[in-house]
Order: C-alpha cells, then sequence, then structure tokens
C-alpha cells in the first residue's frame, strides 16, 4: 500500500510517500526556518503564508521523487491537529481536495502520535507494548502503547514543552533560533555542573514542567552578571562570557536531559515494556539519546536525525497503520484540530458514511 502522507502543522511543508508503512519513496521537505529565524521564532500567519507558496509544490515532488503516478497512490494521510491553525488549515483543505478530485480514502492523522511512527521506518521497529517519550517543540508526552489501536498518555507537560524551553534558554543566553540545536553545540563547550538548576517536583508522577527550569536559568544568568530579577532578560546576552553562555548551556541542557530521562527510567520500571522509543524534535538531541541508551536498561530507538523533525514520512506511515483498522473519512467534513490531546484522538474521529 502506498501512502502520501502530508504535513504542514507548524513551519514545515512537507509530503512523502511510504510503502506499507516500512519504505520511504520519497520525503520532502520544505523547512521555513531561515523565514522565522529573523523573528527568533515562528510567526504564525508568516507560517501560513508559505505554506500557501510552497504546499503543491512540495506534493508534486514528492510523487515526482517516489516514481508513483496518481494511480499509484492508495490512501492519503494528513495531519489535520494538533498545530498552529493557519498552517493545519493549509495542508488538511490541500488534502481534501486532492482526496476528492483523486477519489482516494483520506486519514486524519495526530501530528504528534505520528512523531512515535518514525521509529518504525527504522531498521529496527519497535514491538509492542512501547514506551514513547515523545519531545518535540510544544509536546513532552510519555505514552505508552500497548498496540497501534491502544494506548495511555502516562503524562504530559503541566506548561512548556521541553523544545520551547530549549529555545526560550537560547533566546535569553544569546543562541540563535532554533534554540535546541544552539543549546546543545554550545553546551559541548560548556560545563554542565557549574549552575545547579532545580528539577520539577509534580504531583503526576509522569508529568513533566520546563517553565521553572528555563526562569531557574534566568535567574541565575541576572545573578552571575549582578543584575537582579528585574532585569530585562533580552539585556543580559550581551553581558554574559561565552564560557558563561556555554556553562548555561550545558546546565540547562543536563537538568532538561536529567529529568526526562528519570521519567522514562521509572515508567519502563513500572511497565516493563518491549521497547522504548524517542521521537520529536528535541529526540535528536545528543546528549538525551546518550543518557537514554546509558541508563534504560533495553535498547532505545531513535529515529535517524531527519526523521525526529517535522516531516510528511511518519505521517503517511502512521496512516498506513491507522488505515488497517478504521474507516477513512469524509473528506468533504474534515475540520482541522489545533488543540487536540493524543488521548481525545480515537473518540474524535467519525468515520465515512
Ligand atoms: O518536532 P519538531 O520539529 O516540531 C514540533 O512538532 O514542535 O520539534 C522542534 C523542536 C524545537 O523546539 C527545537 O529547538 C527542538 O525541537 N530541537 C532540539 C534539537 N533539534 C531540534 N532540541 C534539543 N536538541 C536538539 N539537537
Ligand atoms: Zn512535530
Amino acid at each position: 500500500m502506498r501512502v502520501l502522507g502530508i504535513e504542514s502543522s507548524c513551519d514545515e511543508t512537507a509530503a512523502s510517500v511510504v510503502l506499507d508503512g516500512t519504505k520511504i519513496l520519497s520525503n520532502v521537505v520544505n523547512s521555513q526556518m531561515d523565514i522565522h529565524a529573523k523573528y527568533g521564532g515562528v510567526v504564525p500567519e508568516v507560517a501560513a503564508r508559505s505554506h500557501i507558496e510552497v504546499i503543491n509544490p512540495v506534493i508534486n515532488q514528492a510523487l515526482k521523487d517516489s516514481g508513483s503516478s496518481w494511480d499509484d497512490i492508495d490512501a492519503i494521510g494528513i495531519a489535520y491537529a494538533p498545530g498552529l491553525s493557519g498552517s493545519l488549515l493549509i495542508g488538511t483543505l490541500a488534502a481534501r481536495t486532492l482526496a476528492i478530485l483523486k477519489q482516494k480514502p483520506l486519514y486524519p492523522i495526530h501530528h504528534v502520535k505520528a512523531h512515535v511512527y518514525a521509529n518504525f521506518l527504522t531498521d529496527t521497529p519497535p514491538s509492542f507494548p512501547v514506551l514513547a517519550l515523545i519531545v518535540s517543540g510544544k509536546h513532552s508526552e510519555l505514552v505508552l502503547f500497548e498496540s497501534h489501536q491502544k494506548f495511555t498518555l502516562l503524562g504530559q507537560t503541566q506548561d512548556d514543552a521541553v523544545g520551547e524551553a530549549f529555545d526560550k534558554v537560547a533566546k535569553i543566553i544569546g543562541l540563535p533560533y532554533p534554540g535546541g540545536p544552539s543549546v546543545a553545540k554550545a553546551a559541548q563547550n560548556g560545563d554542565p555542573n557549574r549552575y545547579k538548576l532545580p528539577k520539577a517536583k509534580l504531583s503526576g508522577q509522569y508529568d513533566f514542567s520546563f517553565s521553572g527550569l528555563k526562569t531557574a536559568t534566568l535567574r541565575a544568568a541576572q545573578k552571575e552578571v549582578g543584575k537582579d530579577f528585574t532585569f530585562p532578560s533580552h539585556q543580559l546576552a550581551p553581558l554574559l562570557s561565552l564560557q558563561q553562555r556555554d556553562d548555561f548551556a550545558a546546565s540547562f541542557q543536563k537538568t532538561a536531559v536529567d529529568t526526562l530521562v528519570d521519567k522514562t527510567l521509572q515508567a519502563y520500571q513500572q511497565f516493563t515494556p518491549a521497547s522504548v522509543v524517542v521521537a520529536g524534535g528535541v529526540a535528536a538531541n545528543q546528549k538525551l539519546r546518550e543518557e537514554l541508551t546509558r541508563r534504560i536498561p533495553i535498547p532505545v530507538n531513535a529515529p535517524p536525525l531527519a526523521l525526529c523533525t517535522d516531516n510528511a514520512a511518519m505521517i503517511a506511515t502512521l496512516a498506513f497503520y491507522q488505515a488497517q483498522f478504521e474507516k477513512p473519512i469524509d473528506p468533504h467534513t474534515l475540520e482541522i484540530q489545533p488543540s487536540l490531546s493524543m488521548s481525545a484522538q480515537t473518540m474524535t474521529i467519525a468515520p465515512a458514511s
């Protein structure tokens, strides 16, 4: 079964053709990173406009690269939730239109769940039950999958996602957007033990909170340069030496990674899953991969870097599995769901009549 996946939930316009949920035939990603870098973050209106400009060429390129004509495509998967409204709308309208015109079954895909499915595209696909640590710019979640259909959200962030914290801390200490890769790079030259930053204490055993860690980093940086907490964060970076900046990057990264690995290990010990996987943009973080590998007793699956950040191969892959268990959706009625959580997903999809 050849599935065309389409992704436009944030600042990447992507399309991909995947065979039987295992083999990538094409994977086209048009990143808007350069456009948003000058604003220091994603500007929703700018993102939506860019999606409009490139969605058709990206889809055509994905078909061409895969050597597929429309006759070869068996289904379309579309990331319709969650994400930025304007961004989701462009991909979803394109997918609905194509499903109607080309008469293809359409599968609505939850973007966050799809991140996990990048792991099914590796040489060692996970076996159920699968414990998944999903860490991206908008999400930090621990999910236990009993099967493709049945999963439990063990915990999630109560405020900022871990990727968001990387991005905000980067801004504070004067590193470029996107913060994840630039903090990771600066951390290589820094001392992770120089600044003691707190791990959040939460009532939910598997919940996360990264807003406090971001603020603690800000407070420590203000203190380091001899200012009090009223000193504006955007004026701090020039006062830090390069060594202080790198030490903050390393100390922040260590605390964030330790928090993620602590909770993943606790969940592993409680549920003893057959596989542990990490997914989402922050799964590209080398330190996180190393620490998971070092502390989790079984091998931890991680997708190749290109499949950690947003892409449509993961959308096509999840659509393939969804097609085994679910009826396609009526393309005339599919609506975007910008804030749909993973736990609500199965209840909100109405099959085509
Ligand atoms: O999954 P993704 O591409 O988009 C969302 O669905 O949010 O994740 C983007 C996030 C950004 O916050 C980015 O800073 C972070 O992933 N990221 C990283 C690394 N590469 C990307 N965070 C830490 N270390 C990295 N190497
Ligand atoms: Zn994502």
